[in-house]
């Protein structure tokens, strides 16, 4: 690892907690306004396609200007060189983490063989996505795959819906629960079907239990060419010829799954948006890659929230995070957004394995607003803890519904003054203790391009407090074990073999056999 020095054992730390005790602690949001009119401009930050006000977050000019100490002495601009020069940064997996470069732009004079094979890729994927969005006989694309191989392309189809042609649905298959698969089958016809199977290993068991009923069903529904419905989307080129796959896009062990969008993972993506349509989100994240690679880090907003990001769960002691996007086609955002952050920073060691005695990742949730208004935000106003929350608003709407607009932004700003404002004024159930931080993000517009920026600025911001708390924000052995007990089990539901098994897990499962 490249970080020269863990958050903890850094000589800001100490600074951070002394001034966290004698003032950060209790900064009051109402007061830093009105002392300060150049707060707003101070605390926001211009970036490509994304605007972001972390004004109403509790810090103020010292504690970050400490923050940036801290950054500067754990090495994290050696650690940003280090991802961008391909360096083994995954040092559990031995991998280059090498996202970037997907969004990279041609450049022929280059030598860099990964780039060239980056666009040789691209060219071939959207070619292809091209004819099959210009096949009318093609009403129906099913994507088979699960975590970064289903969240990313669901989440981006269904943001970018209004560049999404007429002509074709799109489904999205992930869970090995049959009823997911069985419920999109029944309303397809084989003919007009084609199925992408995506996985990056093309092993995962959920993918391919999934992947194998999907090619039973169109072999028994009909006599086409499985070889002209099916595409793969994987690393393993091999494992998808043998599974009878012809058509195949690559991609690399230095793309992580949950930073594979970018990749052959796009395909749906592609295929809704069009050649031209991917290109604007790749830009989009070039972007911001540009932006987090080269801004100073006092005007880099990836950095700046993830510095916020630390100085919130180690020092106020935050454990969750919220995320409320004013746009009802960024559904799927927080969902992307969790296996973002809590699969790349959700670790309790660091990057030598040795114990972390400090929190890392938060959980991240949320809901579109209004909705989570009249569910939860109850508790963000009122709850004993405090939850930082993040609004994503969008000023042009992309519908033409008079008064929808306007009503909605106005819920997103008010609900952030509330938030901050607090009303003291009414006592006991009704009174507000306000004070309470969030972040604002505005696009002018949701296109490809401000949605590539804004996922690239969440990829950085994690990257940030990942390298500051010293831990392989690229790996992701905690889902193994689950994954191995889950093959021990299995068999034991038809046997119902007990023997060895917890007296829980034995009694649920003498529940859950079929009789
Ligand atoms: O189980 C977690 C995980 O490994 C994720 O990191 C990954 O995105 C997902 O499974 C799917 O993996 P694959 O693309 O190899 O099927």
């Amino acid at each position: 690892m490249s970080a020269a020095l863990r958050c903890d054992k850094a000589p800001s730390w100490a600074k951070l907690q002394a001034h966290y005790d004698s003032k950060g602690r209790s900064l009051d949001l109402r007061e830093a306004f009105a002392s300060d009119a150049g707060r707003f401009t101070a605390l926001s930050q211009e970036a490509p396609h994304v605007f972001g006000d972390l004004s109403k977050n509790l810090i103020d000019a010292p504690t970050e200007a400490l923050l940036m100490t801290l950054a500067r002495e754990c090495g994290l601009e050696a650690h940003r060189a280090a991802m961008f020069a391909g360096e083994h940064i995954n040092n559990t997996e031995d991998r280059a983490v090498l996202h970037t470069l997907l969004r990279a732009p041609a450049d022929a004079s280059s030598t860099d063989d990964k780039l060239r094979d980056v666009h040789t890729t691209l060219d071939a994927m959207l070619k292809y996505a091209d004819q099959v969005r210009a096949d009318h006989t093609i009403t129906d694309v099913v994507n088979i795959g699960i975590g970064g191989s289903d969240l990313g392309p669901q989440m981006a189809v269904l943001a970018l819906e209004a560049f999404v042609a007429r002509g074709k649905r799109f489904h999205f298959v992930s869970n090995v629960d049959g009823h997911e698969l069985a419920g999109v089958l029944k309303g397809l016809a084989p003919e007009h079907t084609m199925f992408l199977i995506a996985s990056k290993t093309f092993t995962t068991a959920e993918t391919m239990t999934n992947a194998i009923s999907a090619k039973r069903w169109f072999e028994q529904s009909s006599r086409l060419d499985v070889s002209k419905h099916f595409a793969a989307l994987t690393t393993n080129v091999k494992a998808a010829k043998d599974f009878g796959i012809d058509t195949t896009f690559g991609f690399w062990d230095w793309v992580g799954g949950r930073y594979s969008l970018w990749s052959a993972i796009g395909l749906p993506i592609a295929l809704a948006i069009g050649s031209d349509g991917f290109r604007r989100l790749l830009a989009g994240a070039h972007a911001m890659d540009e932006h987090f690679r080269t801004a100073p880090l006092e005007q880099n907003l990836p950095v700046r929230l993830g510095l916020l990001d630390v100085w919130y769960r180690n020092f106020h002691r935050f454990t969750s995070r919220s995320i409320a996007p004013y746009h009802s086609a960024l559904k799927r955002v927080p969902a992307y957004l969790q296996q973002l952050e809590m699969e790349s920073n959700g670790k309790q060691v660091d990057a030598d394995g040795q114990p972390l005695p400090y929190g890392t990742s938060p959980v991240l949730w949320g809901e579109p607003g209004t909705n989570g208004q009249h569910a939860y935000f109850q508790m963000l106003h009122q709850g004993t803890d405090v939850t930082p929350l993040e609004f994503v608003a969008v000023r042009d709407a992309s519908h033409d519904l008079e008064g929808h607009h306007n009503k909605l932004l106005a819920n997103a700003l008010a609900q952030a003054q509330a938030l901050m404002q607090g009303k003291a004024d009414a006592g006991g159930h009704k009174n507000f203790p306000g004070n309470r931080p969030s972040t604002f993000f505005v696009f002018e517009k949701l296109t490809p391009e401000a949605l590539g920026a804004f996922l690239a600025m969440y990829e950085h911001r994690v990257f940030t407090s990942g390298a500051l708390w010293g831990i392989n924000s690229f790996d992701q052995w905690g889902v193994e074990l689950g994954k191995v007990l889950a093959k021990d089990i299995e068999p034991r539901l038809a046997s119902g073999d007990t023997s060895g098994l917890d007296a829980s897990t034995a009694g649920l499962l003498e529940r859950l056999r079929p009789v």
